[in-house]
């Protein structure tokens, strides 16, 4: 017989289901659970449908449409139709209808956070007391944005109709992420939920609808990946958002190369999470629970890896398994356990298969004693041991409820396993040493960093990864350029990119006393010295008259790969001081001032026109302002609702690849080479490709100005053939390119291997203008941002 002290003596829970009849009659009310898509503010006739499950029993929740491209097209036109309406009621209205939207979430609460739990097999616990609140939040914050759109965001303008693409591990959050910001910035939206959880977006796009969101500004179409394809396929979108998994992102990468289309990927991760021997076992307990068993593990950012100091490592893992053994699994619905369903079988399988990989391979592998429920979609808390850093359970992302474990002696063998992924979305340091944390997070290659804490997320701090964990951030005011463009650059035209003239066409330049000139063929400037080209071969560079003026080096692969390998081995520019680096900018200022006279008749030689002394002058005012903005970009400290602070620090990127413009053959180089050094980024410049001179003499200034060996380096040569090799290396984390289109497609499909981060850009861009040659915007291709989050109290 259970008796109170029984109950005190074994502290065994009771079940606690939480009721699921708003869901029944929700889905009662539409046609018994048969939904059509949601378009211009309507449900449409359903289509060929197929069945959504309750993963936990197995049972038919409802049916959903298969979307066809005939659909995305339809909704796509009910977006494009409400767009012009939606951009001209104003950021204040649409603070207004934002803030409507997260009233209604959460009079809605209840509803959501049951559906949610039923379509995808999360706890109750999470989807009521995180998900759905974190949804609420993301639109009231983004009603901020829309309000302040105009004063914060001065000549930005929303980019225009988006196309979204959510995972199903939190369909509502996944939904909010993406539907807030578009909206806020004065865009609309097509969004294509996951095929195992699209119900929650319908119920949502419902609710807007009845909150008076204008019918045509928020379109759900449902289906699986074709339905995905057809919406990345369409030419009426400006913008792609998408979140899933790193194979789709890489898909998606080069299916938009050279449309336009601006793209923000959040992909995998594999992210580690390190254990110091000086850390409290205890509370790193409870935050490997909610790194790695939150949501079955189903979190891209899941801390998946556990890298513990060998000093500790044995006690850390007794103490794991024994919480392992406590962990309650069983009903989403009830509100006392700690994990649910899996989201679908196919998941299921796939974490099976991958463990099996594990145990294959000789890692010893350990769940918990207790028995999970009979049916329905669940998997065990699993722990790895012996694991090999190279083991496929450690490299690949599994997406369930496995964590590996290694150890290590130092801390940098600790950042050296951590980095050791081609992902790079978050990770988390446990140590009671603040100088230690703070000393690890800028060396962990991840756009997140949670000291002491795992799994915070608010929508003041941009969230998105670093390498094969995609580019661009969720929430906070980073979020908000995702889905905004300056105003001059909407419909700037292509720009003229006139091509090196072929053959000799004029005659060889000769010295004033008629002579033939000293063949003077500058080299590559790699690694701080001049460098013939590998092959031996040079190309002429012509004057505007058509004059051969002189020769430049023909660059090959292997010319890149030693201009790569010398940017990558100056990496200490990185951490060279902001005010360091501002007075290289100056020195180099200084030097180019010095010699104004003769870099402004090569330009004359080589452009025509006369106007060299102007160009020079103008880089000299560049490298001021970049030098200006070296000590100044800086980051910020978000207000997050916690007791603590949230750093968001802006890091270069590492090595970039810089395709210089065809024009300004001084100016367009200084415009892209001062902002990356300027933030601490290591360089491999291919100069204008018609005029390539003023870059070679550039050489003579940059070596009479301390700048560290490596940090520039400069291949002349054809620009397309030379970014293509730059585009498809590894170690080249991103690339701006500005020249014509078909090149910039060529680079932002060949860079999807690496997925390193693209600007290439082929429109009029104004390299004279302050407003448009220089500033903010290139200073946020030069860097990325890391929010450090950091709590505070004993
Ligand atoms: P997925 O990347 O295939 O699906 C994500 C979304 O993209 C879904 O809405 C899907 O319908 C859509 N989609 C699929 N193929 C598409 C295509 N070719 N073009 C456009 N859209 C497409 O992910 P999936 O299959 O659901 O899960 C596979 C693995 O991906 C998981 O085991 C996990 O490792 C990873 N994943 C990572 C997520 C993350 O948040 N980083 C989320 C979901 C999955």
């Amino acid at each position: 017989m259970t008796t109170v002290a029984s109950i005190f003596e074994s502290m065994a829970y009771g079940p606690a289901p939480e009721g699921d009849a708003p869901v029944r009659e929700w889905l009662e009310r539409h046609q018994l659970g048969t939904f059509g898509h949601f378009i211009n503010g309507a449900f449409t006739k359903h289509g060929t449908t197929f069945a959504v499950n309750d993963p936990a029993t197995g049972s038919l929740l409802a049916k959903v449409t298969q979307g066809t491209s005939d659909d995305v097209d339809s909704a796509v036109r009910a977006a494009r139709a409400a767009l012009p309406a939606w951009q001209q009621i104003g950021g204040h209205a649409r603070a207004r209808h934002l803030y409507a939207l997260a009233r209604a979430v959460q009079k809605h609460a209840r509803l959501l956070a049951v559906l949610e739990t039923l379509d995808n097999g999360k706890p109750i616990r999470e989807t009521r007391d995180l998900d759905i609140p974190l949804v609420a939040r993301h639109f009231y914050h983004h009603a901020g944005w829309a309000q302040l759109l105009a004063s914060e965001f001065d000549g930005f303008t929303g980019v225009g109709v988006c196309g979204q693409i959510i995972p199903w591990n939190f369909p509502l959050l996944m939904l909010a992420w993406k539907v807030a910001p578009a909206l806020a910035a004065g865009c609309t939206v097509v969004l294509k939920p996951a095929e195992f959880t699209p119900l929650t977006a319908l119920c949502f796009a419902e609710i807007a609808r009845d909150a008076g969101l204008p019918a045509g500004v928020l379109n759900v179409v449902t289906g699986d990946g074709e339905t995905g394809k057809a919406l990345v396929a369409h030419r009426g979108i400006d913008k792609l958002a998408f979140t899933g998994s790193t194979e789709v992102g890489k898909i998606i990468r080069r299916v938009t190369a050279g449309t336009g289309v601006k793209l923000s990927l959040e992909l995998g991760g594999k992210s580690p999470f390190i254990v110091f021997d000086d850390a409290d076992l205890d509370s790193v307990v409870e935050g490997v629970v909610d790194a790695i068993w939150f949501n079955q593990g189903q979190v891209c950012c899941a801390g998946s890896r556990l890298l513990v100091h060998e000093g500790v490592a044995f006690a850390l893992e007794e103490k794991l398994r024994a919480r392992m053994e406590t962990l309650r699994i069983g009903s989403p619905l009830d509100k006392s356990i700690d994990m649910g369903a899996i989201v679908d079988p196919i998941q299921l399988e796939r974490i099976r298969t991958l463990v099996d990989a594990g145990v294959a391979d000789g890692s010893q592998m350990w769940q918990p004693s207790w028995a999970l429920p009979a049916t329905g979609c669940f998997y065990p808390p699993t722990l790895f041991t012996g694991v090999s850093p190279a083991a496929r359970i450690v490299q690949d992302e599994i997406f369930g409820p496995v964590l590996v474990s290694m150890t290590f002696r130092t801390p940098s063998e600790a950042v050296e396993l951590a980095n050791n992924t081609p992902f790079g979305l978050a990770s988390s340091i446990w140590t009671e040493n603040i100088n230690l944390a703070l000393d690890i997070a800028p060396k962990i290659k991840s756009g997140i960093v949670w000291v002491n804490s795992s799994n915070l997320f608010d929508a003041a701090a941009g969230f998105g990864g670093y390498k094969e964990s995609g580019f661009g951030r969720e929430g906070g005011r980073e979020g908000m350029y995702e889905y905004l463009v300056p105003a001059w650059k909407q419909h700037a035209p292509d720009a003229a990119d006139p091509v090196p003239p072929v053959g000799n066409t004029g005659a060889t330049a000769r010295t004033e006393a008629g002579l033939p000139a000293l063949d003077r063929t500058p080299k590559f400037f790699i690694g701080g010295k001049q460098a013939r080209p590998d092959g031996g071969y040079t190309l002429p560079v012509r004057a505007a008259d058509g004059r051969t003026i002189g020769e430049v080096g023909d660059g090959n692969r292997k010319d890149i790969r030693n201009a790569v390998s010398a940017a990558l081995a100056a990496k200490g520019w990185a951490r060279a001081t902001g005010h360091n680096r501002a007075q290289i900018l100056y020195y180099i200022a200084e030097n180019l001032s010095t010699r104004a006279g003769e870099f402004a008749r090569r330009i004359d030689a080589m452009v025509g026109g006369g106007g060299g002394l102007i160009e020079v002058e103008r880089s000299i005012d560049r490298l001021f302002t970049y030098a200006a903005w070296a000590d100044k970009h800086d980051g910020a400290v978000h207000n997050v609702p916690l007791r603590g602070v949230t750093l968001a620090m802006n890091e270069p990127l590492g090595c970039l690849a810089l395709a210089c413009p065809t024009q300004h053959p001084l100016l367009g180089f200084v415009s892209l080479v001062a902002p990356a050094i300027a933030m601490g980024n290591t360089t491999v410049v291919i100069p204008s490709e018609r005029h390539p001179l003023a870059a070679t003499d550039f050489y003579q200034v940059l070596e009479t100005s301390d700048l560290p060996d490596g940090v520039v380096n400069i291949v002349t040569g054809s620009r397309d053939v030379l970014v293509k090799t730059l585009a498809e290396h590894d170690e080249v984390d991103g690339i701006w390119y500005f020249g014509p289109r078909a090149g910039a497609t060529a680079v932002e499909r060949a860079s999807a291997d690496n997925m390193k981060r693209t600007w290439a850009e082929w429109t009029e861009r104004d390299w004279t203008s302050a407003a448009q040659g220089e500033g903010r915007e290139f200073l946020s291709h030069a860097t990325q941002v890391k929010n450090i989050w950091i709590p505070y109290g004993e």
